[in-house]
């Protein structure tokens, strides 16, 4: 057997105790071949550790002068150093998954509980790849990258691992900045996409402000009450759900249903404000403020504006082709024309104006019912009648 050079830090207990020849063979030929490497002042630092298979103790049997300066430990207790100066974090990888060194952090605590698995995976894998952050007693924080290979000594139950250590300070230092960057950028993602999201709700505040000060206006120049356009939209969200649209649809509808009418603010006011019925040319130029509406709120492409400008359109179509001013009929009238066609009569019956009364809930759903399949979606006004209870508490509610 070769002799062992005379090291000075040699700590080891296989080569004195009672294992194997071969195994004791092999920890001589790595301690001179590391001991030789060591003469030639190579930068990565080489060790040799080794446990037993039914015990969590490590120890060195050989660790090259670096590691013992680094830890400031010449005794033989060099493993449970190097355990106590590992701090904050440690990365593994899983040689077996082809990853490189990954970038899972492990605490401490974390590390020693996953210590038996990952010793079977280097056992089982033949290699180790790990970087440890140290704490050295000087104060100084160093990264160390430890490649070893794994020997499994089945005769003797002893696992070898011999590997190298390389200082990757450096380069972890750079990785921890370029962590704390991205961090920081997330960070400021976040906040900018918080602020965009704060600005869009504001914008769309003020959109829906802008269009219901212009259904106000355009009710202002008609006789009916101002609670019209508001009982109105809410009649069209509650029958627009009874309907089966989905919440956003509905709420579409309750903000887009106030600007039906806004095409009355082209109808000049010898129409407008007649007190009288309007004979048959001033109804047809009366019609006109559906298409006025429409080409008032055309244009733009959100749902809102999209929504109301069809509510504008088809407000005065009839399921059965007799209304204005398309003559669409039955469902070729979109969803929410028609919704608001019902609730528009619905509401103008149940209140009160300057030249007649308001007539009583009941009387105004036999006049829907009546209509039913004429002017009115067939199957719309069933569904209002279904909810008359709701339709009930609007009207009440907007009552008093
Ligand atoms: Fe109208
Ligand atoms: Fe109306």
């Amino acid at each position: 057997m070769k002799q062992i050079p005379a090291l000075g830090h040699y700590s080891g207990r296989i080569l004195s105790g009672n294992f194997s020849d071969r195994l004791k063979a092999r920890v001589l030929e790595a301690i001179c071949h590391f001991h030789a490497l060591e003469q030639f002042a190579c930068a990565p630092i080489p060790y040799i550790s080794a446990w037993r298979e039914d015990d969590p103790a490590i120890w060195y049997e050989f660790a090259g002068r670096g590691l013992r300066d680094l830890l400031d430990c010449y005794g033989a207790d060099l493993a449970e150093h190097l355990q106590k100066a590992i701090i904050g974090r440690c990365i593994y990888s899983d040689q077996r998954a082809r990853k490189r060194v990954g970038k899972k952090i492990l605490d401490h605590r974390q590390l020693s509980r996953r210590r038996d698995q990952l010793r079977n995976e280097g056992r089982n894998s033949g290699q180790v790849e790990a970087i440890y952050k140290i704490a050295a007693p000087t104060g100084n924080l160093h990264w160390l990258k430890d490649q070893a290979t794994v020997e499994l000594f089945v005769d003797d139950r002893i696992c070898l691992s011999l590997g190298m250590l390389i200082d990757v300070t450096k380069e972890m230092q750079a990785e921890e900045e370029l962590a704390r960057v991205e961090k920081e950028l997330r960070r400021h993602r976040h906040h900018l996409e918080v602020l965009v999201r704060d600005r869009t709700r504001e914008l769309r505040a003020a959109q829906l402000e802008v269009v219901q000060r212009l259904a106000r206006a355009a009710e202002c120049r008609d006789q009916k009450t101002g609670d019209h356009i508001t009982k109105m939209s809410r009649y069209c969200a509650m029958l627009g759900v009874a309907a089966g649209m989905r919440k956003n649809a509905s709420d579409l509808l309750f903000h887009a249903a106030p600007m039906h009418d806004v095409g009355k603010i082209g109808i000049t006011d010898s129409i407008l404000l007649k007190p009288g019925p309007l004979d048959a040319d001033e109804f047809e130029l009366m019609k006109g403020h559906c298409v006025i509406g429409a080409k008032l709120l055309a244009g733009h492409n959100s749902d809102l504006m999209r929504t109301a400008r069809s509510i504008a359109l088809n407000h005065h179509e009839k399921w059965d082709g007799s209304g204005y001013p398309r003559g669409l009929s039955g469902k070729g009238i979109p969803l929410s024309g028609r919704v608001s066609a019902i609730c528009d009569v619905f509401d103008a019956l149940t209140s009160e104006r300057p030249y007649k009364r308001a007539w009583p809930l009941d009387d105004a759903v036999l006049e829907l019912q009546k209509e039913r399949g004429r002017h009115f979606d067939p199957q719309l006004v069933d569904s209002f009648v279904e909810n008359i209870h709701e339709i009930k508490a609007i009207h009440d509610d907007q009552a008093t």
